[in-house]
């Protein structure tokens, strides 16, 4: 029977060889918001790893929007020329297609890399003020932001549209809005940091509004053909915050305005967030926002194994899986997986030698492979 994970899926006018995704992972390696050398290897790697989808990590629309000062960003013409170098690079050499989650940190801006210990950078230091709907911190020992201004909202959306319009012209093939977290789209979501009394805070509704404002105003600005997801965190597991039934209502607004996938994660808003963790622990969230919707759903979080991957997509749990760690751990995961799972996948010319089926155990099978290989006669003899 073949295997589910390595179906081919479409999403929009762009089709994926498979449904694994190597999900996006800050890398904290940019200068000025602009990728550098790592990013070419960081990216290159998996651009040839047979996965069908790589997001590039959360990358900032305006400097202030990064989580620290070595985050990628999408603000300037610097930025855009050199995430373009890296991302012809991945399509000159790999296979994959390749998406690019667009973010603002809002609160949880102006920070030391999580190797640096993650702490508030002073302005000292090269740290700035973050910004959020409402002037409430995630918890103890965390920045107190200032509330945003209308205008600066409007603004902001502004630099959610300008940097989708530079993804276009670099010619990714994806976007992720990502509202989740506790970044800035999902503090508008949540009324544990949104304490807004205007038209963007209170209701549900209200809460929504600028999440679903940006999202609208990229995907006007995004090519037809191309798909635009959203990743959001399902709940904030805290009490009084973001919830599932919230997630789902979400969810449906964003199907009306066209959204391609929900990229189902959770938490990440609050400090005091109580989170038992399991192998495919986020599994169900997508699976309930699949089945109230309708909609493509990827799967995220502590999935590693080719067989529950499989699983999760042959019971219609979810369409796709995204993985982060294992991926970083084992960049040939989707080689690995095809392996075990009796499914095809793709190799770079250069590499087709190491597949496992062609490197065989016997002397025989493999002068037989070496003469398909070059054209040999298939003519050779045991040696003694
Ligand atoms: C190094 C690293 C960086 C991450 N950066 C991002 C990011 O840029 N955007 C995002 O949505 N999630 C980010 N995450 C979360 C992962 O995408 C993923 O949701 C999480 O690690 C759970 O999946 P896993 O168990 O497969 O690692 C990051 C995780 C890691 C380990």
């Amino acid at each position: 029977m073949s295997s589910h994970l390595f179906q081919p899926i479409r999403l929009r006018g762009l089709t994926l060889d498979n449904r694994i995704m190597v999900s996006p992972m800050c890398q904290y390696s940019a200068v000025d918001g602009c990728a550098t050398d790592w990013h070419l290897m960081h990216l290159g790697q998996f651009a040839v790893s047979g996965a069908g989808l790589v997001m590039v990590e959360m990358t900032d629309v305006e400097p202030r929007g990064r989580i620290t000062p070595y985050c990628l960003g999408l603000y300037s013409d610097a930025n855009e020329q050199a995430l373009k170098r890296v991302v012809d690079f991945c399509k000159r050499h790999g296979h994959a297609r390749i998406g690019i989650q667009l973010a603002h940190a809002g609160r949880k801006a102006s920070t030391l890399p999580p190797w640096e210990g993650r702490r508030l950078l002073r302005p000292e230091e090269g740290g700035w003020e973050p910004v959020a709907p409402s002037a409430v911190a995630s918890g103890a020992g965390a920045a107190v932001p200032r509330a945003l201004t209308l205008d600066e909202i409007g603004q902001i959306r502004d630099a959610f549209v300008s940097a989708t319009q530079r993804a276009a012209r670099i010619g990714f093939d994806a976007i992720e809005l990502h509202c989740a977290h506790g970044y800035l789209l999902h503090q508008f979501l949540s009324p544990l940091s949104n304490h807004r009394t205007d038209r963007y805070g209170g209701s549900l509704e209200n809460r929504m509004r600028f999440p679903l404002e940006v999202f609208a105003a990229m995907r006007a600005a995004w090519p037809e053909d191309k798909p635009l997801g959203v990743r959001v965190s399902a709940t904030d597991w805290a009490e009084g915050g973001w919830s599932l039934p919230d997630t789902l209502a979400f969810a449906r607004a964003l199907k009306a305005l066209g959204c391609d996938w929900i990229d189902v994660s959770s938490g990440g808003l609050v400090k005091n967030q109580v989170i038992e963790t399991y192998p495919g622990y986020q599994v169900p969230f997508a699976e309930a926002v699949r089945q109230a919707t309708g909609l493509t759903t990827i799967a995220i979080g502590m999935i590693t194994e080719p067989r529950h991957a499989e699983a999760i997509v042959a019971h219609g749990q979810a369409d796709m899986v995204a993985l982060a760690r294992g991926m970083l751990y084992d960049p040939r995961w989707a080689w690995h997986a095809a392996a075990e799972l009796g499914a095809t996948v793709y190799y770079p010319n250069q590499y087709l030698r190491c597949r496992p089926w062609v490197r065989h155990d016997t002397f025989a099978e493999r002068e037989a492979a070496r003469a398909e290989e070059f054209h040999l006669p298939a003519v050779f003899k045991q040696p003694e």
